[in-house]
């Protein structure tokens, strides 16, 4: 058939839309008719939480969703329902069951847009002799929903379970039976929340949400997790503000080193959620091109509240937490730091220049320090502040009151 004959629709036209924007967009507008998602996190992470929401915002728009629960009675699945505020949904159905005939067969009897199975470790086909959650199960299992989808055009949402690791045999083996993987992830510890997709067939995977999980459930955090006053902040040695951008969005996240005593040749380097290569890096163009000693020093960097820093124009901004950190001193209140470094210690433009600066002074930042090539073009209203190298940028690093 001629390409120009397929009707061209899909993926564009119908999307059933949560009404969760942070979701929404990482699906790349809501769901796909007939497609299949699985949305893989950590027990406990919120899974059940979001699914729930976001089942609960289509039956809302007036979608119908079919939520299968095979962990939870229907009557827990009720009570969180209750505490989330979306008991009264008339056109959200639940169906607690594991096995998979009685479950496609309810599916069909119901005939939602979408329908959510939570989890698909726990379901099995009765004509097969392996445990649920064995892999033939799984790989039998998903693609019987695979096939429903298709061909009833009914939207299928697979909650997978997965280990700290990722590395369950279960969802990993399912990722290519699916159009879209999405990974929740966060710290149980802590309240924020990242959904990001690992394979979309119908969109970028480029984007990222960020949620808050409280007890009403998930909250939408579209400016991640630098509080409402951040710019105010007095500084911290260690700690410098960048604008990252995620996908379409630009967001303020919060880079953190540490420097602490290490043994000569055993010095550990440490990074959570910044990239472990350019943190390397970094360290030694300090010791190069600043004549910072950090051999026999241990460096600890991290990004706040899960959004992965991973971008070359995060490098200044790391650089400045390590260099501010080994010697305790601060940015100036207020100021944030956007660049590239490179192996010659030199300070290099950073792509979407403007954009980032723009988030920065919306988020109340008064002064940026910025690559030299860079610094006649941002945008008025934030004073821009040129370094040709990493020399230069330091010098703007100043010791910081002691009750710090
Ligand atoms: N009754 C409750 N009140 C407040 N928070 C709750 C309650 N029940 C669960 N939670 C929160 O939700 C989290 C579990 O979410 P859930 O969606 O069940 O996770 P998953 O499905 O990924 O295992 C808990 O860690 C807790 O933070
Ligand atoms: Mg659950």
């Amino acid at each position: 058939m001629p390409v120009s004959e397929i009707a061209g629709n899909e993926g564009t036209a119908a999307r059933i839309a949560s009404g969760i924007g942070e979701l929404d967009r990482v699906l790349g507008g809501g769901l796909v008719p007939g497609s299949t998602v699985l949305i893989g996190g950590e027990p406990g992470i919120g899974k059940s939480t979001l699914l729930l929401q976001a089942a609960g915002g289509m039956a809302a728009a007036g979608s119908r969703v079919l939520y299968v629960s095979s962990e939870e009675s229907a009557e827990q699945v009720r009570l969180r329902a209750d505490r989330l505020g979306l008991a009264e949904q008339a056109e959200l159905f639940v169906l607690s069951d594991t096995n998979l005939a009685r479950i496609v067969e309810q599916t069909r009897r119901v005939s939602p847009s979408a329908v959510a199975i939570d989890s698909i470790q726990m379901v099995y086909l009765g004509d097969m002799a392996a445990p649920p959650g064995s892999v033939t199960q799984l790989r039998r299992c998903a693609s019987d929903l695979v096939f429903l989808a298709k061909a009833t055009g009914i939207a299928v949402v697979l909650v997978g379970h997965v280990t700290k690791d990722g590395q369950l045999a279960g969802p990993r083996l399912l990722e290519h039976v699916v159009d879209v993987v999405l990974g929740f992830e966060g710290d149980r510890s802590h309240a924020h929340r990242v959904v990001r997709a690992i394979k979309n067939r119908f969109g970028t995977t480029l984007e990222i949400g960020l949620f808050e999980m409280g007890g009403e459930g998930l909250a939408e955090r579209p400016e991640g997790a630098l509080g409402a006053l951040a710019a105010g902040h007095a500084s911290r040695p260690g700690s410098v503000v960048c604008p990252v951008v995620h996908g379409t969005r630009c967001m303020l996240v919060e880079v953190q080193a540490l420097t602490a005593t290490g043994f000569l040749g055993a010095a550990k380097r440490k990074a959570s959620g910044v990239d472990s290569n350019r943190l390397a890096m970094l360290i030694a163009v300090l010791e190069q091109h600043a004549g910072m000693r950090l051999a026999d020093r241990d460096v600890f960097a991290s990004s706040v509240g899960g959004v992965r820093v991973a971008e070359p124009a995060s490098d200044l901004a790391l650089l400045l937490a390590i260099a501010g950190s080994e010697r305790r001193r601060g940015l100036p209140t207020g100021t944030c730091a956007v660049g590239e470094v490179g192996l010659g210690g030199e300070v290099r433009a950073a792509a979407h220049f403007e954009q980032r600066l723009r988030e920065a002074m919306r988020r109340g930042f008064a002064c940026a320090i910025v690559p030299r090539e860079s610094a006649g073009a941002g945008p008025s209203g934030i004073s821009l502040i040129g370094v040709r190298d990493v020399g230069q940028a330091l010098e703007h690093l100043s010791e910081t009151p002691a009750s710090l």
